[in-house]
């Protein structure tokens, strides 16, 4: 089976201070989108950055820019980062009250929308909201922080949200990418591509190590062993 695999480093792990240079250094490294984690210390326990950032960062960033919001409500500040430049918009379904509407609001401002599931947050939430996805995106580690260890059932879950995925889109047509974030490492992503993931989000193991260029490669490798064209 051939997919497309698409490597989206968190900036969560990146030098805040030099935050445009990092950018540009993942993506001549190979990254093929940048991913911004953004936190409110209210749906999560830590404070990140808003639109501004996400900016700044535009001119810097010539892949598509994956915002994921860990905000408390969400409808508000979609606008913002849309206008920011943001690619896609992702949220958590416990951090809006109509769901439908903030697709609704993700499509509207001309972004791709991705709903995240919590490690304990049910797929049941893709029910009703599956055909309207550009993307779903499961938490193998509990919001809030980088470099913490991959949760082992998010395997499971991937492999249940896979097959879901290739339903809906046999169905429709329309491509939906199925995204990991958390404690994604060159020695458990081909593991995770394995389980259905096409879309891999790492911080601490990309910035965490010196060489952008070389962690990249060998997730490459790691993915054109697990099956599918790196
Ligand atoms: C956690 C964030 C992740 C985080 C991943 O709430 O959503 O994107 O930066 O970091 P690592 O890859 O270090 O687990
Ligand atoms: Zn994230």
């Amino acid at each position: 089976m051939t997919r497309t695999y698409r490597i989206a480093p968190s900036l969560l792990s990146a030098d805040f201070a030099r935050l445009g240079e990092e950018v540009r250094a993942v993506i001549d490294a190979g990254a093929d989108m940048v991913h911004v984690d953004v936190m409110d210390n209210h749906y999560v326990p830590n404070l990140t950055v808003g639109p501004l950032v996400c900016a700044a960062i535009r001119s810097h960033a010539s892949v598509p820019i994956d915002v994921h919001l860990m905000v408390k409500p969400v409808d508000r500040i979609v606008p913002d980062f849309a206008a920011a430049g943001a690619s896609f918009i992702s949220f958590h379904p416990e951090a809006s009250e109509h769901i439908d509407r903030t697709i609704g609001v993700i499509h509207e401002h001309g972004c791709r929308a991705g709903l995240v599931f919590n490690p304990a947050t049910p797929l049941d939430w893709l029910m009703h909201t599956i055909d309207k996805l550009d993307l779903v995106l499961i938490m193998s580690v509990n919001p809030g922080f980088g470099g913490q260890k991959f949760i082992p059932h998010a395997l499971d879950k991937l492999r249940a949200a896979r097959k879901l995925i290739d339903v809906a889109s046999a169905r429709t047509g329309r491509e939906i990418l199925l995204e990991i974030d958390g404690g994604v490492k060159i020695d458990n992503i081909g593991e995770v591509a394995a389980a259905g993931a096409d879309t891999f989000v790492a911080g601490s193991a990309i910035f965490g190590a010196a060489d952008y260029r070389a962690t990249i490669t060998a997730m490459r490798a790691a993915l054109a062993e697990a099956g599918g064209p790196a």
